[in-house]
């Protein structure tokens, strides 16, 4: 299990949640981005030695960080150049990855699915280098029946001979079915976990549903670290203040 901290802009101390930008080329805070990099190394060595290269990332409830850790791992395995990276904005329902790059939802995925737009055409650079997207598309009326379609799997087995790590930003696990739906269709999951503020039960019951075969590593978001003493504390001189960088 990978911890990932509070973010915190330019080194201050957070006083409530604030929006990670998902796509800004910069290290406003290290410690943040440190552990992302740790994420990358396990994603990097289970992908390498299970030959995986398509993974969703996923959660037991809504605003648990999934479209923040999605983002984040695929702008940090783009940016060693070993990897041409692919993230799909598979949550039609809400489209945050999709609104976090700035862009528009259409062409997207859904246009894809039903036939209004070639591959060619909903494929998007972004801002980071080796770092492509498909955004979610327009809303449609039942997103997990268009994902359980024929196409929905055409379509990735497409992708996946075109990039080398596909992650997949979907919804969470227990209020709708889209996300155990398309399981079959991935390698596998990264589950996070909102530290403090999910039940138990309701990550229990959200791997039951998913499947625990399914579920290669877990992220605990937004653990707590109170103070620039703490990171001196316990990181010493392996951490640098972001001002002083
Ligand atoms: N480690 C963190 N530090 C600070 N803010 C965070 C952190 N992780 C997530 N957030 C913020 O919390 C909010 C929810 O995060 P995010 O959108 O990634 O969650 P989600 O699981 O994708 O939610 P949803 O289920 O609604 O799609 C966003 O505003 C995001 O910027
Ligand atoms: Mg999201």
């Amino acid at each position: 299990m990978i911890k990932i901290p509070f973010f915190r802009k330019n080194g201050k101390p957070p006083e409530a949640r604030c929006p990670v930008d998902l796509f800004k080329v910069g290290q406003e805070d290290l410690l943040f981005h440190e552990k992302f990099k740790g994420l990358r190394a396990m994603v990097e060595q289970k992908a390498d030695l299970h030959q995986m290269r398509l993974l969703g990332i996923t959660s037991s409830i809504a605003g648990e960080g999934k479209t923040v850790t999605c983002a984040q791992l695929g702008r940090s395995l783009a940016s060693t150049g070993r990897k041409k990276v692919l993230l799909v904005d598979v949550d039609i329902r809400k489209a945050d990855l999709t609104h976090g790059m700035g862009g528009h939802r259409s062409p997207g995925l859904t246009e894809y699915l039903l036939g209004g737009a070639t591959l060619q055409q909903i494929l998007r650079a972004t801002r980071v280098p080796n770092l492509s997207m498909i955004t979610s598309g327009i809303e449609v009326n039942s997103p997990a029946d268009l994902l359980a379609g024929d196409k929905f799997k055409s379509f990735l087995q497409e992708i996946r001979t075109s990039y080398d790590m596909i992650l997949l930003d979907t919804p969470p696990v227990l209020p709708v079915a889209d996300t155990p739906t398309i399981r079959d269709q991935t390698d596998g999951f990264i589950f996070v976990y909102r530290a403090g503020f999910t039940p138990y039960t309701m990550v229990r019951q959200a791997m039951e549903e998913l499947g625990e075969k399914h579920v290669l590593g877990a992220v605990l978001n937004e653990v707590e670290v109170s103070s620039d003493s703490y990171y001196r504390k316990y990181y010493g001189t392996y951490y640098v203040k972001p001002e002083s960088a």
